[in-house]
This record gives C-alpha cells, sequence and structure tokens, in this order.
C-alpha cells in the first residue's frame, strides 16, 4: 500500500557548513554512508547518503571563490561524485573510474560480469578524494550525485544525491525570494518493497545494468520530494523561488499547479540549468527530464488564503500525477518583491562561427544503448573539441535521452531543423531530446584542457553504456 499524499512536511536539506576557510576557499568534508530514514509513515528505510541523508546537504558556494571538499565514503560499493553543471577541471570531475571506497574493495570482481568492460584497468580507488572546484562561473542551481562507473542508477536511487547552489552578485542584486522563501526541490519517484526498503531491480552478482524488462529505465510509483513523499509546504501569499531538479533516474516530468491562478502563467521561469535567463518566461507548465533544472517564481498571493494549490505531474497517472502541495497561509504576509523585466545579459554563442559541427547518434543496439553504435568504453574520444571555440553538435536519438554535456554548458539553437522549444531558453547542460527527434545545440569548452564525459541521463540508460568521451585541447 502507498502512503497518504499531502501528509508530511516539505524537508530542506541542511546547508552544509565548511570545516575550515582561508582567503580563497572553503573546505567541506562528506562521507558517504548507509543509514536508516524516515521516507514512508512506520517504515524505516536504509539509504545511502551523503552524510548519511537523502538528500545529501546542500553545499553553498560564491562564484569566483573556490569550494573543495574532501569525499570519504564508507558504502558497500565505491564511489565518484560528479558535480553536475561544474565547470571543473578533469581530475576534480567524478570521471567513473576515479573512485572513493575502503579496502576490500575489488573492482574486477565487481565488473566480472560485464564483457567488453575495457578500460577497466584504468580504474583506482582511494580512500578519500580531494575534489577542487574553481567556481569560475554565474550563480546556478547545480547538483552533486554518484557516478561509478556501470553502478550509477542504483547508487543514486538509494540516496546519493544532493543540491550545490552558486551564487553570485548579479543574482544577489536582484533581490530575488530567499531565506523562508526559496525552495530546492529535488523530485524523484521511487518505489519500496513492503519492507519499507528500496526496490531497485538491480542484475544479480552485482553486475552493472538492468534486466530487459527494466531497460528502458527504472521507474517508482512514489513521488518523493526531498525524500518526503508527496509533502505539503506551507507558503505565505507572497513570492516564492521553486529551484525545481529532477533527479529521477528516468522519469520525465511536466509539472503544472492546481489550481491555475486567473490569467494562468504561474511558473514565471527565471534560470535554467546554467542560471539566469534575460527575462522572465511564464509558463502553465513546464516539462523536465532527468538532471534538468528550472528555477521559477511563482506569486502564491495569486490564490487566495486558505488554497491548497497541488504540484502535479501531467505525465504521470494516478499517484505518479501528484508531486507536492502548497497551503497557502492567510496572513497578509509582506513582500517586497517585484518581478525584474530584465534578469541578467545572456552571452549568445554565434552558430555562424562555429568551427565543427558533429552529430551523435543515441540508439539500443541488441544489447546496449549507444552512443555512434558504441557502448561507452574509459579512454577512447569520441570528440577533440578545442578551448575556445564554438562547435555544433546534433543528438539524434530513437527514443527519448536527456542528453548531458560535462564541462560547460551550451544553448539549443534549433530542434528537428526548427526553432528551439519552450523549455530550451538559456544556457542547458542536459537537453530532452524526443524520439526520432534531433536536437542542435552552440557548444564552447572553455579552460580546462582533459577528457571529459556526455551521456544520456537516463541512469539505467547511462550504466548500460550510453556515455562517451571527448578530450578537450
Ligand atoms: Cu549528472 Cu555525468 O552527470
Ligand atoms: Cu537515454
Amino acid at each position: 500500500p502507498l502512503p497518504a499524499r499531502h501528509q508530511a512536511e516539505l524537508p530542506i536539506p541542511a546547508v552544509l557548513k565548511p570545516v575550515r576557510s582561508d582567503a580563497g576557499a572553503d573546505y567541506y568534508e562528506i562521507t558517504a554512508r548507509r543509514a536508516t530514514a524516515r521516507l514512508l509513515p512506520g517504515h524505516d528505510t536504509e539509504v545511502w547518503g551523503y552524510q548519511g541523508t537523502f538528500p545529501g546537504p546542500t553545499v553553498e558556494s560564491r562564484s569566483g571563490r573556490r569550494t573543495v571538499i574532501t569525499h570519504r565514503s564508507e558504502l558497500p560499493r565505491p564511489t565518484a561524485v560528479h558535480l553536475h553543471g561544474g565547470h571543473t577541471p578533469q581530475d576534480s570531475d567524478g570521471y567513473p573510474l576515479d573512485l572513493v571506497g575502503t579496502a576490500g574493495h575489488d573492482m574486477h570482481a565487481m565488473h566480472g560480469g560485464m564483457e567488453g568492460m575495457a578500460g577497466m584497468d584504468a580504474a583506482s580507488i582511494l580512500p578519500q578524494r580531494e575534489y577542487r572546484y574553481p567556481m569560475k562561473q554565474r550563480a546556478a542551481t547545480l547538483w552533486y550525485h554518484d557516478h561509478t562507473m556501470g553502478f550509477t542508477g542504483p547508487q543514486v536511487y538509494r540516496g546519493l544525491a544532493g543540491f550545490h547552489l552558486v551564487r553570485d552578485e548579479e543574482e544577489a542584486a536582484l533581490g530575488l525570494p530567499h531565506g523562508a522563501r526559496e525552495l530546492p526541490l529535488m523530485i524523484a519517484d521511487r518505489s519500496f518493497a513492503a519492507d519499507g526498503s528500496f526496490a531497485y531491480p538491480e542484475l544479480d552478482g552485482g553486475r552493472p545494468g538492468v534486466q530487459e524488462p527494466y531497460m528502458n529505465g527504472v521507474l517508482g510509483d512514489v513521488m518523493l520530494v526531498n525524500g518526503a513523499p508527496w509533502p505539503v509546504a506551507r507558503v505565505d501569499r507572497a513570492w516564492y523561488r521553486l529551484r525545481l531538479l529532477n533527479a529521477a533516474n528516468a522519469r520525465r516530468l511536466r509539472l503544472a499547479l492546481d489550481p491555475q491562478p486567473s490569467g494562468g502563467g504561474a511558473l514565471v521561469q527565471i534560470g535554467s540549468d546554467g542560471g539566469l535567463l534575460e527575462r522572465p518566461l511564464r509558463h502553465d507548465s513546464i516539462d523536465l527530464a532527468p538532471a534538468e533544472r528550472f528555477d521559477v517564481l511563482v506569486d502564491f498571493s495569486r490564490y487566495p488564503a486558505g488554497t491548497r494549490v497541488r504540484l502535479v505531474n501531467r505525465l504521470g497517472s494516478g499517484p505518479t500525477a501528484e508531486v507536492m502541495c502548497f497551503d497557502v497561509g492567510g496572513d497578509g504576509a509582506a513582500d517586497e518583491f517585484r518581478l525584474p523585466e530584465r534578469l541578467s545579459a545572456v552571452e549568445r554563442l554565434d552558430p555562424a562561427k562555429a568551427v565543427a559541427t558533429r552529430t551523435f547518434v543515441f540508439q539500443k543496439d541488441d544489447r546496449h544503448w549507444t552512443i555512434n553504435g558504441e557502448g561507452y568504453r574509459p579512454g577512447r574520444a569520441l570528440a577533440a573539441p578545442r578551448l575556445g571555440q564554438v562547435e555544433i553538435w546534433r543528438f539524434v536519438t530513437d527514443f527519448h535521452h536527456p542528453v548531458h554535456l560535462h564541462l560547460d554548458p551550451f544553448q539549443v539553437i534549433g530542434r528537428n531543423n526548427g526553432d528551439p522549444g519552450r523549455y530550451d531558453t538559456g544556457w542547458k547542460d542536459t537537453v530532452d531530446v524526443l524520439p526520432a527527434q534531433g536536437v542542435e545545440v552552440a557548444v564552447r569548452f572553455n579552460d580546462y584542457a582533459g577528457r571529459f564525459l556526455m551521456h544520456c541521463h537516463n541512469l539505467e540508460h547511462e550504466d548500460m553504456a550510453m556515455m562517451a568521451e571527448f578530450t578537450t585541447e
């Protein structure tokens, strides 16, 4: 039986405190460990969490100020940590074979079942790793999560995900809703066994990947927001900032408020994966593929006091059609905020300046998910873009694939030879490519020469080889 909806209060992940700071950097320590959490009423669930919590603690950085995080792991399996959306040099980017773990983890036994896993010799397991993030990037909603070779799906499912927010002066000057009126919302579906444990259909014997019926991706029937099932948030009649993150392994969302306030356009998008848009963009609903973030303002004063506003998922059915709800309070709440017409100056990458056009085909073969016909092989690069130059990358697919690039964000310049879609505005690092579609993006990699990843962010597709490397030089 599923838990009752709209009972749990919306949890807000704690903000992690640095263990020390100096003139140029803040230093953090995070240990991934097993812990017992009360996600469902009356049940204990074993989570694998950063600091033992799901979501992990929120890290907050200032743009331009270095953040250094020492990760340790007490988990039964090693882990790699990736800062999604981070403009990060390769040695701190959470390469899937740069692992953190305890002595006794045997990578070869772990991957014994996977044929053709060439490149595994390059795996290294250290008891701890220091991830150094220069944070030369604008304010944005980032998140960190597990990226272990072949096991990202089950490990994120068990809880290895957290927010990492970058703030800067430009954003601060807008006076956006903050404090109790800024809500990071990590949305993820999960299934639970009768005893309350996570039900993830892993292959036996610690082999990576899932059985055939789950090859398209693992979907759950309980919608969690910040780890709570269908929670409630009490809100004032005022503007709120919702940092929406789809942290599901495979589920796509179409989020809307129900009821819509009269006049519609209740979801005022101010930012995308890579930070602020030029100007606010009003939506009645927002499509959110796995790993995408939408930074959205909602003016709850458009609703009468006492309204219960549901956040619904129009792509779901039954329990997965509901996400959470907001109970609009009765008090006349002070709200100084006025929506600015202009948010930011966004540099446009000029496709006419592109020095190369590359096409990447995402599709299934008989056993794997592939890019340009090949499953992931560590150490083999599919492209070698030059730093500082604009390129056009085309992603072509058979099925839904949220395509993600590491290192730098991109701008969508077209879909199916037409204009970008209504959710493509701004700097993106993940783009939802629909079945049998093509998406064109302009991208320019900057600053860091090295080896980086592109992959499908449907985590079952990723674990089943839909990943590739590119090198920047
Ligand atoms: Cu969110 Cu390569 O990952
Ligand atoms: Cu995919």
